[in-house]
């Protein structure tokens, strides 16, 4: 796959492409609990908050309900939750949204949990403690659901093997796609595999130093840059500067999951990565206007209304 560029629309092997685009995420599922703060707190210090908020989360699970409600695409969830009312909590939200949860495993370890600051700028500081995340596995079933995805999408808070693997079980012309949060140290293996890698800037610069020398690793990378919209760097192809979308800010937890979320549905439909991310910029600032993470995925038609 390496050297392959993101196809422009849809390319030769995907012809059976599904219309709704069919989009598998791999990755975590947390509960997150939230508590909004007057600023973040220092080292060794405590502060006072506000009342805890309480609500699905997780960047895989995130990412899954943008790319079905916010994207319009087919999508499944492949992760691990716990036995537990978490899991019945991230099950509900995942189903509302229309995402595909038959593949989702269950571990013998609590679900995922993130602690969350959100400071009235609306910028979080996030701790997860990964629980059943740690035990995703690829198996047979999902598999042979990767195998039918036009785009498999991936993130790192589950074991970089089971991203290895669910790249290895994709079929030949569809897009694997990782967005490198939180940023960790990726082994030559992993890259080589990668069509398209979605980071903001600090993930760049602990990648890479410059955005431009990640190229050399991966055909295609998308850097997000918050409110201002976004960068789409392609080989041997000018970058395009996508620009932000004004929005009132109140918190920004699960943005860049419903950006990568709904790339990766607008590039299963065929739309070209330029394309893809300017509706993925859209919806990510819509994300913003409202608290929590998944509760906060704007539906297609709140997207299609903002762009047009
Ligand atoms: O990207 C935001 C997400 O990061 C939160 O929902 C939290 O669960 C962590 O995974």
């Amino acid at each position: 796959m390496t050297g392959r560029p993101v196809p422009d629309g849809r390319a030769e092997g995907r012809k059976d492409t599904h219309a709704a685009g069919r989009v598998v995420v791999v990755g975590s599922a947390n509960v997150d609990l939230a508590v909004d703060v007057p600023r973040p707190p220092k080292a060794g210090e405590t502060i006072l908050g506000d009342r805890l908020r309480r609500s699905p989360g997780g960047k895989g699970a995130n990412q899954a309900v943008a790319a079905a409600l916010a994207g319009g695409a087919d999508t499944t969830f492949v992760g691990a939750l716990g036995e537990d009312e978490g899991a019945d909590l991230l099950l509900v939200s995942l189903g509302g949204a229309g995402v595909r949860t038959d593949l989702v495993q269950r571990a013998d370890a609590p679900t995922g949990t993130a602690f969350i600051t959100v400071a009235p700028d609306g910028e979080n500081a996030i701790v997860v403690a990964p629980g059943a995340n740690d035990h995703v596995k690829i198996g047979a079933a999902q598999a042979d659901r990767i195998a039918e995805a036009d785009v498999v999408l991936a993130q790192l808070e589950i074991p970089l093997d089971v991203v290895a693997a669910a790249a290895a079980a994709r079929r030949s012309g569809a897009l694997m796609v990782l967005n490198a949060a939180p940023s960790r140290e990726l082994p030559d293996s992993l890259w080589q595999v990668l069509d398209l890698l979605v980071v903001n800037e600090h993930e760049a610069a602990d990648l890479a130093g410059e955005p431009e020398k990640l190229l050399k690793r991966v055909p295609a990378v998308v850097v997000t840059l918050g409110g201002e919209g976004c960068v789409v760097l392609q080989r041997d192809r000018e970058p395009v500067r996508i620009t932000g979308v004004g929005v009132d800010v109140v918190d920004t937890t699960g943005a860049g999951d419903t950006f990568c979320g709904v790339l990766a549905a607008a590039l299963a439909q065929g739309e070209n990565l330029p394309e893809a991310a300017g509706r993925a910029t859209t919806a990510g600032a819509l994300a913003v206007t409202k608290p929590g993470a998944q509760a906060a995925v704007p539906t297609a038609d709140e997207v299609a209304g903002k762009t047009s």
